[in-house]
């Protein structure tokens, strides 16, 4: 037995602001402990193309680009061991994003929860339904969609917001897979209700859109003088508090350990002045920020650097999505010419202009292909597999490594030569 191939997760971060406590806790913070994991195999991107269809500042795309690559790099996350690129390094994605708007219904793209809410908004006001309505805003789930599919990937974390747009990455995958093969693997949300949304200053979830937001790597002082400014009731020194409700009582559990939080809620019952439980909150932020922001620091000053990270983690992407790309072409019918028959000319044309693996499943419950040739002539017959999947493993290894990956998997047909099923093999590789 060889051993399982690790889960890929992948996350993509919209790089229109900077990051704040709430990104860390929520994001930042578990994506770099999962990164860790040896059963994880963990792909982190700047969603700058999705940037683009809520923000038409160009500086502040850079600028919010380059902060949130040193963010993560300066909270741990390890380059070598992650595949960490820019979303617009990777051509293929918008190449694919084409294939999939091709096999997505409009309908579908209509119910999207943001361009639903816009176009409601816009109804509710009496306006156009479309006014203001971008075609990059509409089409923002099928981007999403080859994002996640480019990197046959299994799980995404995300908030419950994302869901709806992981049932429709499901969507394009199986509709997909239904017209040209399986090809694309079907993903699946990691809805993280776990983790605590941490609220802002003003005690709702900390958010940009509120304007109530602790950014991460503010200088040290300016953090101070933030958590001072946290919403807390009007209780005097010495009156007893509820820990229940507190924001800062649910900013400083998101970053102590158990027993520290029970220390503060005991604080609490004994009257702690809000003076000092702030004090104590800054501490013990600082203590862990701390070591991270001179890392920032210097990150931010070598832009250089972190543009070189960024390159190496694209060439480290493409390495896999450029052949894959190649195959999601091909199996569509974008193909070269020259991989016809040169028979083209003959009376009786091919019924199948190609060669073909059909997949298909038995009675006995099993799935199994077969390979024909351009002409319908059956050449190869497989073994029976146990899902469609492990089919697929052995069709791709076939057309990757062609005769090679023959022994166990499948059987030529009587009559059919070894140079004959090398050749039509050929035609799927590269
Ligand atoms: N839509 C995500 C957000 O707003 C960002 C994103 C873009 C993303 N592509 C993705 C997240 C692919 C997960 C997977 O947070």
């Amino acid at each position: 037995m060889t051993s399982p191939s690790p889960t890929r997760f992948l996350t993509g971060i919209t790089t229109t602001g900077t990051p704040h406590l709430g990104n860390f806790v929520g994001s930042i913070r578990p994506s770099v402990q999962a990164s860790f994991r040896d059963d994880v195999r963990s792909f982190y991107f700047l969603a700058d193309y999705h940037a683009l269809i809520k923000c038409d500042e160009p500086a502040r795309i850079q600028q919010s680009t380059l902060e949130i690559a040193a963010s993560w790099l300066a909270a741990g996350l390890d380059p070598e061991r992650v595949t960490f690129y820019r979303q617009s390094d990777i051509p293929e994605i918008p190449e694919l994003t084409w294939l999939l708007t091709c096999v997505t219904g409009k309908g579908v793209l209509n119910r999207a929860h943001a361009y639903k809410a816009a176009v409601d908004k816009n109804e509710a006001a009496g306006n156009d339904p479309d006014a203001d309505v971008t075609a990059g805003l509409f089409m923002y789930p099928v981007l999403m969609g080859a994002d996640i599919l480019l990197f046959k990937t299994h799980k995404v974390p995300v908030g419950r917001d994302q869901a709806q747009h992981l049932e429709m990455a499901r969507d394009m995958a199986q509709r997909y897979n239904h017209l040209y093969g399986e090809h694309l693997v079907l993903p699946e949300a990691v809805i993280e209700d776990s983790v605590a949304l941490l609220p802002g200053l003003d005690g709702r979830k900390m958010s940009k859109s509120y304007d109530n937001t602790i950014p991460l790597f503010t200088p040290r002082e300016q953090m101070r003088k933030l958590i001072a400014g946290i919403v807390t009731d009007s209780r005097a020194p010495g009156e007893p508090k509820e820990a229940e409700g507190s924001a800062l009582f649910q900013i400083y559990q998101a970053f102590a350990s158990a027993e520290e939080t029970e220390a503060l809620r005991k604080a609490y019952a004994e009257g702690i002045a809000w003076g000092d439980a702030k004090q104590m909150l800054f501490e013990r932020i600082d203590r862990e920020i701390a070591p991270m922001r001179e890392r920032y620091h210097a990150l931010m000053a070598d832009p250089g650097r972190i543009e070189a990270i960024l390159q190496a983690g694209a060439r480290k992407a493409r390495a896999e999505a450029t052949p894959f790309m190649a195959e999601l072409r091909r199996a569509v019918g974008l193909r070269k010419l020259d991989s016809l028959p040169a028979a083209a000319g003959k009376a009786k044309a091919a019924k199948s202009a190609t060669p073909a693996f059909k997949q298909y499943r038995e009675k006995d419950g099993l799935f199994y292909f077969k390979l024909q040739d351009a002409d319908a002539r059956l050449l190869l017959q497989s073994r029976g597999f146990e899902s469609p999947r492990e089919a697929a493993l052995a069709i791709a290894a076939l057309q990757k490594d062609g005769l090679e990956a023959l022994p166990g998997q499948a059987q030529a047909l009587p009559g059919v030569t070894e140079d004959e099923l090398t050749a039509v093999l050929r035609f799927f590789a590269d």
